[in-house]
């Protein structure tokens, strides 16, 4: 199973052929696929495979139960419409990596595993990293398993249809004793590396970033009869939130965006009774993000005053900042080097990893391949796939550094 051969095997799967875009849900058809993918090329190498109680799935080089296990990985559910590498590279390389390592004969001293961890883009179950935020307790079980898609269908109920058992789910310290450390490769997500000329990057950290639920609710009533001072339409909140955030966003550096939006009941000729809407803000400090958020809220309830509607907020989720670190960067940067790939640019990012949330239970690196559209979350999203191997070769020659 070559590199193309793992590419090609997953070009079609949850693939949308009117936009051209992914629709890998977290245990729907498309993903279990990617999940049945994934333990096909676990058992082409002779890997031992192991999923875990949390959906997260795990291939071995070795016994993990050596512990200190040098882990790489990433996640192969998509946003709505995503590309094909935002997950899945870091997934397709590592299995790269192991093929590269047995070819030049290296012998691991350490386990060597490589990880898919569940539900990373949230997209279904609105909280992003649901499988690391488990497997690392940063999100309590009873929550996690009562969290809904948007057809009402629970986590728990996900995972039983997929045969796990969501009573299991929750903190696993006996994984993470054995975990040395996680390296996570991830297609770049914006155009600095094209800037660079750089196929290859080092993170440094991620900013932090949440998303916050708006519920705007007014009153349903006649689009042709109601008089505009009778209406109580939380559309004109909604739409005043919208442009707030994108200003105070701006004014402080940060970014805000509204990219999901519900509007009960959705009719063309009636003032609608609700709106709900996700802010996904972020900002490379967490007081500017605060202060973005609290700015914002304030705004919001200005404009709900003067349109007679009412606005809840909920942070559904939150991920402080995250620096990688450094002894781990400095590991990395060094044993690129000692590769003759020279001096590999360091980058921080606005996008959320499980690296991130591993961080705070092990120490964690991430490396970037080069993106020559800059374009993340959407069909437009690419990498060469000279740039692809080059990714595979430098994650080789660090997991060759970190397990030797
Ligand atoms: C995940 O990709 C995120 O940053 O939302
Ligand atoms: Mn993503
Ligand atoms: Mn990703």
């Amino acid at each position: 199973m070559s590199v193309e051969e793992m590419w090609r095997d997953l070009a079609p799967v949850g693939r949308f052929e009117a936009t051209g875009g992914y629709r890998r849900y977290s245990y729907g058809a498309a993903e279990l696929e990617c999940r049945a993918w994934f333990a096909e090329a676990a058992a082409a190498r002779g890997l031992s495979l192991d999923a875990d109680a949390n959906g997260n799935l795990w291939a071995w080089w070795g016994d993990p139960a050596a512990g200190d296990a040098v882990v790489t990985g990433s996640h192969l559910d998509s946003v709505p419409d995503g590309g094909a590498f935002d997950g899945p590279l870091g997934v397709v390389s590592a299995f790269a990596a192991v093929d590269l390592l047995r070819a030049r004969g290296f012998k691991p001293a350490k386990p060597i595993g490589v990880a898919a961890f569940v539900e990373e883009e949230g997209a279904r179950f609105g909280l992003a990293c649901l499988g690391s935020r488990l497997l690392t307790g940063a999100i309590d079980p009873a929550k996690a398993r009562a969290l809904s898609d948007g057809d009402g269908v629970t986590v728990a109920e996900a995972m039983a249809s997929a045969g796990l058992d969501p009573a299991l789910i929750g903190r696993d310290q006996s994984r993470l004793d054995r975990i040395g450390v996680y390296v996570e490769l991830h297609i770049e997500q914006g155009r600095a590396q094209v800037d660079m000329d750089a196929p290859v990057a080092v993170g440094s950290a991620i900013w932090p970033h949440g998303r916050w639920r708006f519920d705007f609710d007014g009153e349903a009533n006649h689009a042709g009869t109601t008089r505009i001072e009778d209406r109580v339409d939380p559309m004109l909140t909604y739409a005043n939130t919208v442009l707030a955030a994108r200003k105070k966003a701006k004014l402080a550096g940060a970014l805000a965006t509204v990219g999901k939006v519900i509007c009960e009941p959705n009719g063309t000729n009636a003032i609608p009774s609700r709106v709900r809407a996700w802010i996904d803000a972020r900002a490379a400090a967490e007081d500017t993000l605060a202060s973005v958020l609290a700015g914002l809220e304030q705004a919001t309830h200005e404009r709900a005053s003067r349109d007679g509607t009412t606005v809840t907020v909920t942070r559904e989720s939150y991920t402080g900042e995250v620096a990688f670190d450094l002894a781990m960067r400095g590991r990395l940067a060094g044993a690129l080097k000692e590769r003759g790939f020279g001096e590999v640019p360091v980058l921080a990012t606005g996008a959320g990893h499980d690296a991130g949330v591993l961080a705070s239970s092990v120490p964690t690196a991430m490396l970037f391949v080069r993106n020559p559209t800059g374009v993340s979350h959407a069909p437009g999203e690419f990498a060469e796939m000279a740039d692809c191997l080059r990714g595979a070769e430098a994650l080789a020659g660090v997991l060759e550094d970190l397990a030797r």
